[in-house]
């Protein structure tokens, strides 16, 4: 089932009209589908099953501690990159054993907090990374369970901004200091190497790139058991795709048969990250066009959702889909869908058709549960945007709007 269909001629989550949420807590919002990311965890969990694997979900994409919550619900742990998150996934009621902390700057006082709650592991990125592990973790007097991030320069296809697998991006441990990082393991106490993790960006598409990176995973852990390496985790990383407008994606079986295919038969745990694959299109972003402005050269439909609520399209070039709330059928005039804010770059949709949609009118940006609400600022002096979740016919606000007045109130103590 899709989240956002229409029925009766209305855009609804789930069961639930966006209009009747929209009269309710105002727009903008965002709208999350509880049923979705059910469905979404199931269909990562449901080709990987036999392999058992540790699905660890990448909160920084969307950190509400609700939607987290319903993941947990369904068996993921959580991939956290602060000592914000991490103190989230514990708030949302998820098991520290299934807790793995990412990050290339984790501090003293981070890591320290990840060792007393008894994580499940953690990813070091750097030779002095390691050492700062082993220090807060000989000061506790536990063992870190480590796995070490490994850049394996493999290219992925996505946009530059969020590509992480090649030689000389902040990511990782180079190939020529993994002799060294391997002796550093064992040489420091403290150190419980388990493993190593990789990740070589964010939605790719392509999953030869997986393939690549993952058969060299392989690779590594064969030669360092001859080498005497007890290693029984591999950490996947997340990555995974989905379609965003007018895009396609190959099914999330092939990414399977790729898991299976380089690094089933080792032998070792798995573990993934995923982010964007459970909550992407589980979430949209719900805007009324404020003004219907036809210029000398173009249509403007300028909504009174920016930049500020979803910088996707201004930061990666992104093109989210956008839908008409009101089901219409009638032949629409070309629109630059824009935001408020005064910026060029405050641009949703470029020439875009939406039947029906003037000015006072609700429109849905689609593909708003990943990197959305979680990267929203208060840029232009505006407020957060509420978040609501909707289960089947009902919906429920998981953050309230935050006014203005709430936000000059941080600056005055
Ligand atoms: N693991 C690590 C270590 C990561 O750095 C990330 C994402 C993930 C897992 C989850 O990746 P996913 O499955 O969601 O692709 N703001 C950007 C995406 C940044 C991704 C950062 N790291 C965007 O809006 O496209």
């Amino acid at each position: 089932m899709t989240a956002f269909t229409y029925r009766n001629g209305t855009l609804c989550a789930d069961a639930v009209p966006v209009s009747d949420i929209a009269a309710q807590v105002g727009t903008p919002f965002y709208v999350y589908s509880e049923t979705r990311l059910r469905e979404n965890y199931r269909a990562f969990y449901e080709p990987l099953a036999n392999l058992k694997p540790l699905i660890c979900y990448a909160i920084k994409a969307c950190a509400n501690t609700a939607v987290m919550r319903v993941l947990a619900e369904e068996g993921a742990g959580a991939d956290v990159t602060s000592g914000g998150e991490l103190e989230r996934a514990i708030h949302a009621g998820v098991k520290p054993e299934k807790i793995i902390f990412s990050g290339v700057g984790k501090t003293p006082e981070e890591i320290t907090a990840a060792l007393k709650l008894g994580i499940h592991q953690i990813n070091a990125e750097s030779i002095p990374e390691m050492r700062a592990i082993s220090a807060a973790a000989a000061a506790l007097g536990v063992h870190a369970p480590l796995c070490l991030r490994v850049n394996p320069n493999v290219a992925a296809h996505t946009h530059y901004k969020i590509a992480t697998g090649e030689m000389g991006t902040k990511f990782g441990i180079d190939a020529a200091q993994l002799e060294e990082a391997m002796g550093l393991a064992k040489s420091l106490p403290a150190l419980d190497l388990k493993g190593f993790q990789v990740h070589i960006g964010s939605h790719l598409y392509d999953y030869n790139n997986f393939r690549e990176a993952y058969g060299k995973l392989a690779d590594m852990v064969r030669a360092w058991r001859e080498r005497g390496y007890d290693l029984t985790r591999l950490d996947l990383g997340g990555g995974v795709g989905i379609p965003y407008d007018g895009q396609t994606q190959a099914p999330f079986s092939d990414y399977a048969a790729v898991v299976h295919g380089t690094v089933g038969n080792l032998g070792c745990e798995l573990a993934f990250e995923p982010g964007r694959r459970l909550v992407g299109d589980a979430g949209a972003l719900i805007a009324r066009v404020v003004y219907d402005k036809r210029g000398a050269a173009k249509r403007f439909l300028i909504l009174d959702a920016g930049m500020n609520d979803l910088i996707r399209p201004a930061m990666y070039e992104a093109r989210h889909s956008i839908m008409p709330v009101k089901e219409a059928s009638s032949d629409a005039v070309a629109a630059d869908i824009v935001g408020p804010v005064c910026e060029t770059s405050d641009l949703f949709g470029e020439a875009y058709l939406l039947p029906g949609v003037g000015q006072g009118d609700l429109v849905a940006i689609m593909q708003g549960g990943a990197y959305a609400a979680a990267m929203a600022s208060t840029y232009n002096g505006r407020a957060l945007v509420p978040e609501v979740m909707v289960s089947n016919s009902t919906f429920r606000v998981i953050r309230r709007r935050i006014t203005v007045a709430e936000q000059i109130g941080w600056e005055e103590g």
